[in-house]
C-alpha cells in the first residue's frame, strides 16, 4: 500500500503470483484498506504473454524469446527522511530479469512518484522495447482527459475531452527537450470533467527532459490504463549482461477536490522536494534580449546595468550575442560553441562587466547554450565528430545549429568546461541562463556507433551529468532553464535550475493562458514572467500579469515614460514585498480565461492571513454586460482582512468597490470583489490581517 494524506495507491499478490492493482484513488480511513477486493488489473503489464493491450515493459529476451512474465517476489518498506519508499520486486521465472517498481510516496504534498529498474541477471545482452515509469488503471463510466500542448510561442494550450474507446498517445520525439508540441503534463478526471474545485482527478507529469510518451487505453471493459515514461520510439535500449535500466520517475497526485487541490500538492511538493532551492528567494532581473538583440557593446551594457538600478531589480542578465572570437556572434549563424569574448563587442571581457554591474548594485548573470554549435564556429572546425549529424546526407539546420553529442562523455567534459571556465571568469557572474534552440533531427552520434537507438536517451543521461557536476561545483548558483522559449519544463531537468523559461511570448494577454497553463503543474517561483514590449496591452496589465510569476523585465526602460518608469519602480518594490506569498503561497485559480475574457488566480500564504488576488478583464464587446464579482477562496472565514489594491499607476484610481475596506474571510468567499472597467484592466489586491 502507498498511501499519502489525500492520494493512496494499492496493490495485492493474487494466487499466481502476479501483482495486481487494486485502488488508484484518496486515502481510505486506515480500517477500509482490508475491505478492497482482488485487483483485476495487472500493476506491471508486460508484453508477450497474455496481455492483449499496451504494454508497460517489453523485453526481447537474450535468446530471441519476446516475452517477460513477472511474478512478485518480496517488496520493501523504507521510511526515508520525509518519505517513504516502497520497492516491490518482480521476477521472471524463465528468464534473468528482475524488475523494481520503486514507489516513493510524499504524505504531506500527497504526491507519489514512481519509477522502474530493470536488471539482466543473465549472462547475456537482452534488448528492452518499452520501459514505462508507471501503469496506472482506473474504472469509470467516463474518463476526461486534459492535454497541454502547443508550439514556440504558443505553449501550454490546455484542451480538454473525453477519452473513448482505443488508445490514445501524446508524446514527444524532440530528443534534446520534452516538450513543444505536446507537454509532459496531463490532467485525467474520472467519472466527470473536473473543475478547479470538485471533481476525482489525477495530475500527472514526467521528470524527464527528453522524448516522453503518455498512452491512455480503454479496453473492452471500459477500463483505462495509463502508461506513461520515456519514449520508446526509436529507443530500444541493448541491456548488457548485468547492468540494470532505471526509468525516470512518473510524477502524480489524486484530488477528490479537483484540479486546484492537485496542482496544490505538486506545488508544495516541488518547492519541497524537486525545484533547485525551491523554498529560497528567486532574483528579478532585467534582460537585454528583447530590448538589444545581439547588437550591443560594453558601454551600452553599462548603461542598462543604470536602467536596472533605476528599476530596481536584483540582477542584470546578458543574453545571446557576447561570444565569438574567429566568428563573432552578430547573428544566430555563427559562434555557438566558441565560448570566448567577443573582444570587439566586450574588450574587457565578461569580468569587467560583472564588476561594473556589482560596482552600481546590481548582480550580473549571463546566457549560454553550451549543448550546441553553429557550423560557422572554431569548435565545429575543431571536433568534426563532436555532434549529431547523419553521415552522407546533407546536414539538417534548425536555428542554423547543430547538437552536441552528449552521450560522448569528451563532449560532457566540454559542456561542463564551457560553463564552469565562464563562472570561473569572475566570481561575481551569479545567474546562469540555459538556453537550448533546436532538437534532435537527422541524428546520428558518432560516439555510439552501431548503438543508434540508444542517442534519445544517452542524451539526456549526458546533459544530467553535466548537470550533476555544475551543481557539485556551484549548488546554488540560480540558474534559468530555457529551451527556445519553453521546450524544457520539467522536473528531471527543474532539480538543477531554480526556474525555467515558460515561452517567448510575452504578450500580456497570451501569457495569461500560458502561465495558466504552466501553473497547474509548476509553483509560481519557477515561471519566469517578463515585461516586455510584446503585446499591446497598457504597461501595467502586463506588469500584472509577470507579476504572477517570477518577475524580470526584458524591455527598453530608456523608452518608457516618466509615468511608466516611476509605475515600473514601484512594482519593483510592491512585488518584492508580495512575492514571498506569490512564491510560497497556496494558488487558487478563480476566473478560468478559457471559459470568459477575464482570469483571476489568488495565492494565499500558508498561514491564512494574507493573500494576493489578481484580477484581469480584456473584455472590449460585452461592456454593457454585468461584470459578476470573483468569489475568493482559500481564505480563513473567521478572520477579518483589510482589502487593498496596489500596483496603481501613479494616480490611479482602484477598479475596486471594497478597497481599504475590513471584510471577513466568510464575506470574501461568498461575496467576493467587485472590478470595475473592463478593457485591458487589471488589478493586484493585496489582503491583510492585523
Ligand atoms: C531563445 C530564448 O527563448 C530567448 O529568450 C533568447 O535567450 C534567445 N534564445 C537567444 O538566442
Amino acid at each position: 500500500m502507498i498511501e499519502t494524506d489525500q492520494t493512496a495507491l494499492v496493490f495485492k499478490v493474487g494466487t499466481n503470483q502476479k501483482l495486481y492493482q487494486s485502488y488508484l484513488g484518496t486515502s481510505l480511513k486506515p480500517s477500509d484498506y482490508t475491505s478492497l477486493k482482488d485487483g483485476q488489473h495487472e500493476a506491471y503489464q508486460s508484453a508477450g504473454t497474455d496481455n492483449l493491450f499496451e504494454p508497460a515493459i517489453q523485453v526481447l529476451q537474450a535468446d530471441g524469446n519476446p516475452s517477460l512474465d513477472l511474478k512478485y517476489v518480496k517488496h520493501e518498506v523504507r521510511q526515508l527522511n520525509d518519505h517513504q519508499q516502497t520497492t516491490i520486486e518482480l521476477k521472471d521465472p524463465e528468464y534473468p530479469v528482475r524488475v523494481l517498481l520503486i514507489l516513493d510516496a510524499f504524505p504531506k504534498e500527497s504526491i507519489i512518484t514512481s519509477a522502474v529498474t530493470v536488471i539482466n541477471e543473465g549472462k547475456e545482452k537482452l534488448v528492452l522495447k518499452q520501459f514505462a515509469s508507471s501503469m496506472l488503471h482506473m474504472d469509470a463510466p467516463n474518463y476526461w482527459l486534459t492535454q497541454f500542448h502547443g508550439d514556440w510561442a504558443s505553449e501550454m494550450r490546455m484542451d480538454e475531452a473525453p477519452l473513448t474507446s482505443g488508445i490514445k498517445i501524446v508524446d514527444s520525439k524532440l530528443g534534446t527537450r520534452a516538450d513543444m508540441y505536446q507537454s509532459p503534463m496531463f490532467y485525467v478526471a474520472k467519472g466527470k470533467q473536473a473543475s478547479e474545485t470538485t471533481g476525482d482527478v489525477l495530475a500527472g507529469t514526467l521528470a524527464w527532459t527528453g522524448n516522453f510518451r503518455f498512452a491512455f487505453e480503454i479496453d473492452n471493459s471500459n477500463s483505462l490504463r495509463i502508461i506513461t515514461g520515456i519514449n520508446n520510439y526509436s529507443s530500444e535500449w541493448p541491456l548488457e549482461a548485468g547492468e540494470h535500466f532505471e526509468t525516470p520517475p512518473f510524477i502524480f497526485t489524486y484530488s477528490n477536490q479537483g484540479k486546484g487541490q492537485a496542482s496544490r500538492n505538486l506545488h508544495d511538493w516541488a518547492r519541497n522536494y524537486a525545484v533547485l532551492d525551491g523554498k529560497e528567494p528567486r532574483l528579478t532581473l532585467l534582460n537585454n534580449w528583447e530590448a538589444t538583440g545581439m547588437k550591443f557593446d560594453q558601454q551600452k551594457l553599462v548603461n542598462l546595468f543604470d536602467d536596472g538600478v533605476k528599476l530596481g531589480v536584483d540582477l542584470f542578465l546578458l543574453d545571446d550575442g557576447w561570444f565569438g572570437r574567429k566568428y563573432p556572434r552578430d547573428d544566430d549563424h555563427t559562434s555557438l560553441g566558441d565560448w570566448q569574448e567577443d573582444p570587439k563587442k566586450l574588450p574587457d571581457g565578461l569580468g569587467y562587466l560583472a564588476k561594473a554591474a556589482t560596482d552600481k548594485g546590481i548582480k550580473f548573470g549571463i546566457w549560454l547554450e553550451p549543448e550546441m554549435v553553429n557550423p560557422k564556429s572554431e569548435l565545429y572546425e575543431k571536433h568534426p565528430d563532436w555532434m549529431l549529424k547523419l553521415p552522407n546526407r546533407e546536414e539538417h539546420y534548425y536555428r542554423n545549429q547543430l547538437v552536441l553529442d552528449l552521450s560522448n562523455p569528451k563532449v560532457q567534459d566540454f559542456v561542463y568546461e564551457t560553463v564552469d571556465k565562464t563562472l570561473s571568469i569572475d566570481k561575481r557572474i551569479s545567474y546562469v541562463k540555459w538556453d537550448c534552440n533546436r532538437m534532435m533531427t537527422n541524428t546520428y552520434s558518432p560516439y555510439l556507433k552501431n548503438e543508434q537507438s540508444k542517442i534519445a536517451i544517452a542524451y539526456v543521461r549526458g546533459l544530467y551529468k553535466v548537470l550533476d557536476r555544475i551543481r557539485e561545483k556551484y549548488p546554488h548558483l540560480p540558474m534559468m532553464l530555457c529551451s527556445g522559449g519553453g521546450g524544457r519544463t520539467d522536473y528531471g531537468g527543474l532539480k538543477y535550475f531554480t526556474e525555467f523559461w515558460p515561452s517567448d511570448n510575452t504578450d500580456g494577454l497570451e501569457r495569461i493562458f500560458i502561465q495558466w497553463g504552466y501553473s497547474n503543474f509548476f509553483p509560481a517561483n519557477t515561471i519566469a514572467a517578463h515585461i516586455t514590449s510584446w503585446g499591446k496591452q497598457p504597461l501595467k496589465f502586463r506588469t500584472d500579469v509577470a507579476m504572477m510569476g517570477k518577475l524580470g523585465y526584458d524591455i527598453e526602460v530608456g523608452h518608457m515614460t516618466e509615468k511608466e518608469l516611476a509605475f515600473s519602480k514601484n512594482a519593483v518594490a510592491t512585488y518584492k514585498e508580495l512575492s514571498p506569498i506569490i512564491w510560497q503561497g497556496d494558488l487558487y485559480r478563480l476566473l478560468n480565461p478559457y471559459e470568459q475574457p477575464q482570469a483571476a488566480l489568488m495565492y494565499v500564504a500558508k498561514q491564512g492571513d494574507e493573500a494576493v488576488v489578481f484580477q484581469f478583464d480584456w473584455n472590449t464587446e460585452m461592456r454593457n454586460k454585468p461584470a459578476y464579482p470573483v468569489l475568493l477562496q482559500g481564505l480563513d472565514a473567521g478572520r477579518q482582512y483589510r482589502v487593498e489594491e496596489v500596483n496603481l499607476m501613479p494616480g490611479g484610481k482602484s477598479r475596486l468597490s471594497e478597497n481599504e475596506k475590513v471584510l471577513s474571510g466568510d464575506y470574501l468567499m461568498k461575496v467576493g470583489l467587485h472590478f470595475n472597467g473592463r478593457n485591458y484592466a487589471s488589478s493586484v489586491v493585496k489582503l491583510t490581517t492585523n
